[in-house]
């Protein structure tokens, strides 16, 4: 087999890039370890900011995200026993928010891919990026109980935080960067009318969230310790301790309901750079993990596949490698933006098990600074709505 853009992993990354460089005349190759039923039935993120909006529907992506999603205008934050206050972004920056599930994004990106019979191999095991620091790497797996080599001019890495891509790359051209945070989030999603706004809660038995997939589906989380169970966790159990986190009035708003997903994920932030090595890409959460406070992951995947999918299409226009050779610096920078507004907001709104009396008060001063100063809140919504792309 052959083709230009070898693509591993068939994630929101993946699937995404194979589209945007479609559209731009460069033929790619999708190879996905799952099934098509498996990668569909994970139930992730779900709130885009403006430039993910932006750059699915100009590749065709909008049209049930418009029909469906729930375009809001920022975060609203509530802590204990005080009054609640709204970041918002239209305001200071003409940004709007989509609350739409990476799992209808997923959907639509199959649903696009089959429309173009794009060549997608679903299970397709022992993946191997071959040669990346040559000028003519391949890819070596198994698919439908043969094994098969495909030959490409460039690699995409879009495999997930345990993929193999990054694996590939020697330790000593690679820096990684880690900071794991004692806590979990179990997440329940509900068929039931979610509260007017994504709202985070600070509180003394510690963070909760109410967030939103569309009218009648929502999506809360409240902070656990790590080696909570799932099967300590009832439905009415949760229930009652995220109305606990939220001040009565809100806490009486939340309509309740069976739970029809329950996870708990640990929190991480990580980075890996820089995200090439030789012909060789990194995009998504192959490269960097943010904790979900912030709903930064699936945007920086994006991001990710907006700078490599010009880049590339640069060279097979005109044979400029400029942008491929900024690829990792300009895509690193947005990363850490991210990364830094994940941290920050996690540091702002956790209970942390060792906080001291001394951290506690200056969290409280944090949010107390937030509310009463219109900069802090204007500085605050331009890191939650998210940079803007840099120019090519
Ligand atoms: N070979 C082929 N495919 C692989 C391999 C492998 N060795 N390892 C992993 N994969 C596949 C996974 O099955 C998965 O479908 O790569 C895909 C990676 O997808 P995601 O983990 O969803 O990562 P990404 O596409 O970067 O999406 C960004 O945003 O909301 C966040 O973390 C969330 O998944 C989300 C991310
Ligand atoms: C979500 O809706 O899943 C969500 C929203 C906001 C976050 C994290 C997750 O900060």
């Amino acid at each position: 087999m052959k083709t230009s853009v070898a693509i591993i992993g068939g994630g929101p990354a993946g699937l995404l890039l194979s589209e945007m460089l479609h559209r731009q005349g460069v033929d790619s190759v999708v190879l996905e370890a799952r099934s098509r039923d498996y990668v569909l039935a994970r139930i992730r993120a779900g709130v885009l900011e403006q430039t993910t909006v932006d750059v699915l529907r100009e590749n065709g992506l909008g049209e049930r995200m418009d029909a469906q999603g729930h375009p809001h205008d920022g975060m609203r934050i509530v802590w204990a026993g005080r009054s609640s206050y709204f970041i918002n972004c239209y305001e200071h920056l003409g940004k709007r928010f989509m609350a739409y599930g990476q799992t209808q994004i997923q959907e639509d990106l199959f649903a696009a891919a089959d429309r173009r019979q794009a060549r997608v191999l679903t299970e397709a095991t022992d993946v191997r990026p071959m040669d990346v620091a040559s000028d003519k790497p391949y890819v070596l797996f198994r698919h439908n109980g043969v094994d098969e080599r495909l030959d490409c001019d460039y690699i995409a890495g879009c495999d997930g935080f345990h993929g193999v891509s990054r694996k590939t790359i020697p330790p000593t051209h690679l820096q990684e960067f880690e900071k794991a945070y004692p806590f979990g989030w179990l997440g329940i999603l509900s068929r039931t009318a979610p509260l007017p706004d994504v709202t985070y809660a600070n509180h003394p038995r510690g963070f909760a969230l109410a967030s939103m997939r569309s009218s009648n589906l929502s999506r809360y989380y409240v902070q656990v310790p790590l080696d909570d169970k799932i099967e300590d966790w009832s439905d009415d159990r949760f229930w009652s301790e995220l109305t606990a986190r939220f001040p009565p009035k809100m806490a009486a708003r939340i309509q309740t309901g069976p739970s029809i997903e329950k996870s708990i994920a640990p929190l991480r932030s990580f980075v890996a750079e820089p995200m090439r090595h030789g012909r060789l890409f990194l995009c998504g959460d192959a490269a960097h993990i943010v904790p979900p406070t912030g709903a930064k992951g699936l945007n920086l995947a994006v991001s990710d596949v907006f700078y490599l999918s010009r880049a590339l299409a640069a060279v097979y226009r005109d044979g400029s490698e400029r942008l491929i050779d900024s690829y990792s610096a300009m895509a690193l920078r947005r990363v850490w933006s991210s990364v830094r507004t994940s941290w920050y907001l996690t540091n702002l709104l956790h209970r942390f098990p060792t906080a001291t009396e001394f951290d506690q008060r200056a969290q409280e001063a944090e949010l107390d600074y937030l509310n009463g100063s219109a900069h802090a809140q204007a500085s605050l919504a331009e890191q939650y709505a998210g940079m803007p792309f840099e120019p090519a």
